[in-house]
Protein backbone atom coordinates (compact mmCIF):
# COMPACT_ATOMS: atom_id res chain seq x y z
CA UNK A 1 0.00 0.00 0.00
CA UNK A 2 1.52 3.33 -0.86
CA UNK A 3 1.44 5.80 1.58
CA UNK A 4 2.34 9.31 1.55
CA UNK A 5 6.09 10.52 2.07
CA UNK A 6 6.39 13.60 3.69
CA UNK A 7 9.99 14.16 2.80
CA UNK A 8 9.30 13.11 -0.73
CA UNK A 9 13.25 14.45 -2.14
CA UNK A 10 14.77 12.09 0.22
CA UNK A 11 14.70 8.45 -0.98
CA UNK A 12 14.35 6.10 1.31
CA UNK A 13 16.63 3.22 2.94
CA UNK A 14 15.44 0.04 4.13
CA UNK A 15 18.55 -1.67 5.83
CA UNK A 16 17.85 -5.48 7.81
CA UNK A 17 20.24 -5.80 10.65
CA UNK A 18 19.89 -9.61 10.79
CA UNK A 19 23.26 -9.19 14.08
CA UNK A 20 24.25 -12.63 15.12
CA UNK A 21 21.86 -14.54 13.01
CA UNK A 22 22.28 -16.71 9.96
CA UNK A 23 24.55 -19.56 8.08
CA UNK A 24 25.30 -20.43 4.56
CA UNK A 25 21.18 -21.56 4.59
CA UNK A 26 20.18 -18.19 5.27
CA UNK A 27 21.32 -17.11 2.32
CA UNK A 28 17.96 -18.63 0.19
CA UNK A 29 16.53 -15.50 1.84
CA UNK A 30 18.93 -13.01 0.11
CA UNK A 31 17.61 -14.74 -3.04
CA UNK A 32 14.41 -15.00 -1.96
CA UNK A 33 14.02 -11.33 -1.64
CA UNK A 34 16.33 -10.67 -5.00
CA UNK A 35 13.45 -12.34 -6.75
CA UNK A 36 10.26 -9.94 -4.86
CA UNK A 37 12.25 -7.05 -5.61
CA UNK A 38 12.97 -8.23 -9.20
CA UNK A 39 9.16 -8.27 -9.15
CA UNK A 40 7.96 -5.22 -8.07
CA UNK A 41 10.58 -2.89 -7.10
CA UNK A 42 10.01 -0.69 -4.32
CA UNK A 43 10.47 3.12 -4.23
CA UNK A 44 13.57 2.59 -1.64
CA UNK A 45 17.09 1.77 -1.34
CA UNK A 46 17.80 -2.00 -0.28
CA UNK A 47 20.21 -2.69 2.19
CA UNK A 48 21.41 -6.47 3.87
CA UNK A 49 23.92 -6.45 6.85
CA UNK A 50 24.76 -9.56 7.66
CA UNK A 51 26.98 -10.98 10.44
CA UNK A 52 30.68 -10.88 8.40
CA UNK A 53 31.16 -14.53 7.72
CA UNK A 54 28.19 -14.34 5.09
CA UNK A 55 29.00 -10.51 3.40
CA UNK A 56 31.31 -12.19 0.88
CA UNK A 57 28.94 -15.26 -0.03
CA UNK A 58 26.30 -12.71 -0.16
CA UNK A 59 28.54 -10.19 -2.31
CA UNK A 60 28.49 -13.58 -4.82
CA UNK A 61 25.69 -13.78 -5.34
CA UNK A 62 25.71 -10.29 -7.31
CA UNK A 63 22.49 -9.28 -5.15
CA UNK A 64 20.74 -7.01 -8.03
CA UNK A 65 18.91 -4.15 -6.12
CA UNK A 66 20.05 -4.88 -2.82
CA UNK A 67 23.30 -3.25 -1.01
CA UNK A 68 25.38 -5.08 1.69
CA UNK A 69 26.77 -3.55 4.67
CA UNK A 70 28.80 -4.47 7.66
CA UNK A 71 27.64 -4.43 11.97
CA UNK A 72 30.64 -2.91 13.31
CA UNK A 73 33.98 -2.36 12.31
CA UNK A 74 36.74 -1.29 13.88
CA UNK A 75 38.38 2.43 13.99
CA UNK A 76 41.87 1.48 12.47
CA UNK A 77 42.77 -0.32 9.15
CA UNK A 78 44.97 -3.19 10.34
CA UNK A 79 46.87 -4.11 12.97
CA UNK A 80 47.12 -6.69 16.62
CA UNK A 81 43.12 -6.55 17.59
CA UNK A 82 42.46 -10.40 17.29
CA UNK A 83 38.74 -10.59 16.13
CA UNK A 84 38.00 -7.47 14.91
CA UNK A 85 37.22 -6.40 11.07
CA UNK A 86 38.05 -2.97 9.95
CA UNK A 87 36.14 -0.57 7.24
CA UNK A 88 38.17 -1.79 4.61
CA UNK A 89 38.08 -5.17 5.27
CA UNK A 90 34.15 -4.73 5.05
CA UNK A 91 34.78 -2.77 1.93
CA UNK A 92 37.04 -5.50 0.39
CA UNK A 93 34.19 -8.14 1.30
CA UNK A 94 31.53 -6.05 -0.87
CA UNK A 95 30.12 -4.10 1.66
CA UNK A 96 28.68 -0.14 0.70
CA UNK A 97 27.63 0.91 4.72
CA UNK A 98 28.49 -0.35 8.02
CA UNK A 99 26.29 0.33 10.92
CA UNK A 100 28.13 2.06 13.97
CA UNK A 101 27.11 2.89 17.49
CA UNK A 102 24.33 0.35 17.54
CA UNK A 103 23.07 -0.05 20.99
CA UNK A 104 24.19 -3.38 21.26
CA UNK A 105 27.64 -2.59 20.89
CA UNK A 106 27.15 0.37 23.30
CA UNK A 107 25.84 -1.45 25.92
CA UNK A 108 27.21 -4.88 25.27
CA UNK A 109 31.09 -3.56 24.61
CA UNK A 110 31.01 -0.07 26.69
CA UNK A 111 31.01 2.24 23.40
CA UNK A 112 31.23 5.61 23.54
CA UNK A 113 30.18 8.27 21.49
CA UNK A 114 34.05 9.11 21.20
CA UNK A 115 34.73 5.32 19.79
CA UNK A 116 31.61 5.92 17.92
CA UNK A 117 32.79 8.75 16.38
CA UNK A 118 35.84 7.31 15.43
CA UNK A 119 34.28 3.56 13.65
CA UNK A 120 32.32 6.86 12.05
CA UNK A 121 35.63 8.34 10.47
CA UNK A 122 36.68 5.01 9.51
CA UNK A 123 34.03 4.15 7.29
CA UNK A 124 34.10 7.37 6.14
CA UNK A 125 38.38 6.83 5.56
CA UNK A 126 37.26 3.04 3.59
CA UNK A 127 34.65 4.97 1.72
CA UNK A 128 31.82 3.38 3.30
CA UNK A 129 28.70 5.08 4.16
CA UNK A 130 28.20 5.11 8.39
CA UNK A 131 24.93 4.44 9.59
CA UNK A 132 25.19 5.89 13.31
CA UNK A 133 22.74 4.47 15.88
CA UNK A 134 21.15 6.82 18.39
CA UNK A 135 18.31 5.94 20.86
CA UNK A 136 17.24 6.23 24.83
CA UNK A 137 16.60 3.79 27.29
CA UNK A 138 13.04 3.33 29.04
CA UNK A 139 14.92 5.12 31.87
CA UNK A 140 16.02 7.65 29.93
CA UNK A 141 12.64 7.92 28.42
CA UNK A 142 10.71 7.90 31.57
CA UNK A 143 12.97 10.67 33.11
CA UNK A 144 12.03 12.95 29.94
CA UNK A 145 15.83 13.06 28.70
CA UNK A 146 14.75 11.43 25.11
CA UNK A 147 15.48 14.57 23.46
CA UNK A 148 18.60 15.62 25.33
CA UNK A 149 20.15 11.94 25.14
CA UNK A 150 19.94 11.66 21.63
CA UNK A 151 20.89 15.16 20.76
CA UNK A 152 24.24 14.42 22.64
CA UNK A 153 24.92 11.15 21.33
CA UNK A 154 24.72 12.80 17.47
CA UNK A 155 26.83 15.51 18.56
CA UNK A 156 29.38 13.36 20.08
CA UNK A 157 29.48 10.33 17.57
CA UNK A 158 29.64 12.19 14.47
CA UNK A 159 32.59 13.90 13.32
CA UNK A 160 32.03 16.99 11.34
CA UNK A 161 32.65 15.56 7.33
CA UNK A 162 29.60 14.15 7.26
CA UNK A 163 27.18 14.05 4.10
CA UNK A 164 24.31 12.89 3.26
CA UNK A 165 26.09 10.24 1.31
CA UNK A 166 28.53 9.16 3.37
CA UNK A 167 26.49 9.38 6.82
CA UNK A 168 22.72 8.12 7.67
CA UNK A 169 21.26 8.26 11.12
CA UNK A 170 19.28 5.73 12.53
CA UNK A 171 16.97 6.45 15.98
CA UNK A 172 16.46 2.92 17.68
CA UNK A 173 14.90 3.62 21.08
CA UNK A 174 16.73 1.11 23.21
CA UNK A 175 13.18 -0.15 25.31
CA UNK A 176 11.79 -0.91 21.46
CA UNK A 177 14.08 -2.99 19.87
CA UNK A 178 13.35 -6.67 19.78
CA UNK A 179 10.85 -6.00 22.29
CA UNK A 180 7.32 -5.66 19.85
CA UNK A 181 7.26 -1.90 21.95
CA UNK A 182 7.17 1.15 19.39
CA UNK A 183 6.82 4.38 20.07
CA UNK A 184 3.69 6.18 19.24
CA UNK A 185 4.10 8.10 16.02
CA UNK A 186 4.11 11.83 17.93
CA UNK A 187 7.00 10.10 19.74
CA UNK A 188 8.74 9.07 16.35
CA UNK A 189 7.96 12.63 14.52
CA UNK A 190 9.26 14.76 17.99
CA UNK A 191 12.91 12.55 17.90
CA UNK A 192 13.06 12.66 13.96
CA UNK A 193 12.30 16.10 13.91
CA UNK A 194 15.01 17.30 16.93
CA UNK A 195 17.19 15.17 14.85
CA UNK A 196 16.85 16.85 11.65
CA UNK A 197 16.99 20.37 13.40
CA UNK A 198 20.51 19.30 14.88
CA UNK A 199 21.74 18.10 12.10
CA UNK A 200 20.28 21.01 9.47
CA UNK A 201 22.36 23.52 12.57
CA UNK A 202 25.68 21.16 11.98
CA UNK A 203 25.95 20.26 8.82
CA UNK A 204 23.55 22.70 6.58
CA UNK A 205 22.30 21.70 3.52
CA UNK A 206 23.54 18.22 3.71
CA UNK A 207 21.97 18.08 6.66
CA UNK A 208 18.58 18.57 5.12
CA UNK A 209 19.59 15.82 2.98
CA UNK A 210 21.00 12.90 5.19
CA UNK A 211 18.81 10.22 5.66
CA UNK A 212 16.92 9.59 9.77
CA UNK A 213 15.83 5.87 9.89
CA UNK A 214 13.41 4.57 12.75
CA UNK A 215 14.48 1.94 13.99
CA UNK A 216 12.76 -0.62 16.83
CA UNK A 217 10.76 -3.61 16.21
CA UNK A 218 9.28 -2.57 12.87
CA UNK A 219 7.18 -5.29 11.07
CA UNK A 220 5.50 -5.39 8.05
CA UNK A 221 1.97 -4.16 10.33
CA UNK A 222 3.37 -1.17 11.50
CA UNK A 223 5.77 -0.21 8.71
CA UNK A 224 3.11 2.04 6.50
CA UNK A 225 2.47 3.90 10.04
CA UNK A 226 6.24 4.36 10.70
CA UNK A 227 7.53 4.67 7.17
CA UNK A 228 5.08 8.22 7.01
CA UNK A 229 5.87 10.14 10.07
CA UNK A 230 7.40 13.39 9.08
CA UNK A 231 11.37 13.29 8.73
CA UNK A 232 11.58 9.52 8.71
CA UNK A 233 13.75 8.38 5.62
CA UNK A 234 13.57 4.38 5.78
CA UNK A 235 13.60 1.84 8.33
CA UNK A 236 16.84 0.15 10.10
CA UNK A 237 15.02 -3.94 10.77
CA UNK A 238 16.34 -6.13 12.85
CA UNK A 239 14.11 -9.29 13.48
CA UNK A 240 11.81 -8.55 10.71
CA UNK A 241 14.41 -8.30 8.35
CA UNK A 242 15.22 -12.22 8.88
CA UNK A 243 13.19 -13.84 6.15
CA UNK A 244 12.35 -11.70 2.86
CA UNK A 245 8.64 -12.24 3.30
CA UNK A 246 8.61 -9.91 5.93
CA UNK A 247 11.75 -7.27 5.02
CA UNK A 248 9.68 -7.01 1.42
CA UNK A 249 6.00 -7.08 3.54
CA UNK A 250 7.97 -3.56 5.20
CA UNK A 251 8.92 -2.66 1.77
CA UNK A 252 5.23 -2.73 0.21
CA UNK A 253 5.16 0.67 2.77
CA UNK A 254 7.11 2.47 -0.53
CA UNK A 255 5.51 0.21 -3.29
P1 LIG B 1 14.37 -5.10 15.88
O1 LIG B 1 15.88 -4.55 15.89
O2 LIG B 1 13.76 -4.71 14.55
O3 LIG B 1 14.48 -6.57 16.04
O4 LIG B 1 13.66 -4.44 17.01
C1 LIG B 1 16.22 -3.34 15.31
C2 LIG B 1 17.70 -3.10 15.46
O5 LIG B 1 18.27 -3.39 16.52
O6 LIG B 1 18.36 -2.60 14.53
Amino acid sequence: MATQKSTPKIKALVAGNWKMNGTGKQLAELRKLMTAVGRRKPKADIMICPPATLLSRMAALKPKGVALGGQDCHANIAGAHTGDISAEMLKDAGARAVIVGHSERRADHDESDKAVRAKVEAAHRAGLTAIMCVGESLKQRKAGETLKIVQAQLRGSLPIDCSAKNTVIAYEPVWAIGSGLTPTVAQVEEVHNALRKALLRRFGDEGAKMRILYGGSVKPTNADELMAVPNVNGALVGGASLTAKDLYGILKAYC
